[in-house]
């Protein structure tokens, strides 16, 4: 983990990384519900995805997808050091595509025990409601920047960037359908980079 950091931090864009606290968080969810077989959702170097695999018991997988593959073979040699590289299914291409493909299957439905999303804020609604039917009954769902830096609380005249305000948007929208669910128990935590995480634990 520590090697794989170091090159994350490191790369141009090394802030995408979730900090070492909120990898800490997934594993603890991830021993805590003896999750087996998990998705994660915006790949970018592995530090995220390297943490659920050393999390996983040894016959566990987690699907991996990420538009850019080449952020993914960056941290794979440092996977695979750790003797966990057999516990990923590294999959390229549009997240809201593969999850698709894996509802196609009826056998994929409830299938999944945790998922992790950290990737294009915008599409977090409609990720939530694949996972939802991905996800079995009693699983966790976890989303990254749930906060966005604080910016989903400013009122709506609020100074901020085009993209900033297109994002906060996004997540104010995913943070609603989560409250709003009452099928769903939520709880959103710190991190070190003060962009808190929402855990949703399905029980529908
Ligand atoms: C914040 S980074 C992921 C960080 C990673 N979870 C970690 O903790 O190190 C977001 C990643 O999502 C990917 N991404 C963006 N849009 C995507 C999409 N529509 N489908 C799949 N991946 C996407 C980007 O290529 C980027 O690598």
């Amino acid at each position: 983990m520590r090697d794989l950091r170091i090159l994350t931090d490191n790369h141009e864009k090394g802030i995408m990384a979730s900090p070492p606290d909120e990898a800490q968080l997934l594993q603890m969810l991830l021993k805590l519900t003896g999750a087996k077989h998990t998705i994660e959702v915006g790949v970018f170097t592995g530090y995220s995805l390297l943490a659920t695999a050393l999390a996983l018991p040894d016959d566990g997988k987690v699907i991996a997808i990420d538009t850019n593959p080449e952020y993914y073979e960056l941290g794979r040699p440092f996977i695979e050091k750790a003797g966990v590289g057999h516990k990923v299914d590294f999959r390229a291409g549009l997240a809201l595509q593969h999850l698709d493909e894996l509802l196609a299957d009826e056998a994929n439905r409830g299938a999944f025990d945790f998922a992790f999303v950290d990737a294009d804020k915008p599409s977090y609604v409609k990720y939530h409601e694949q996972l939802l039917r991905l996800v079995r009954v009693g699983g966790v769902i976890v989303y990254d920047n749930t906060l966005w830096d604080g910016t989903v609380a400013l009122p709506p005249d609020a100074p901020m960037s085009d993209m900033d305000r297109r994002i906060s948007a996004a997540v104010r929208d995913l943070n609603a359908r989560l409250a709003g669910d009452g099928a769903s128990r939520c709880a959103s935590s710190p991190s070190q980079t003060a962009s808190p995480s929402a855990a949703a634990s399905c029980d529908h």
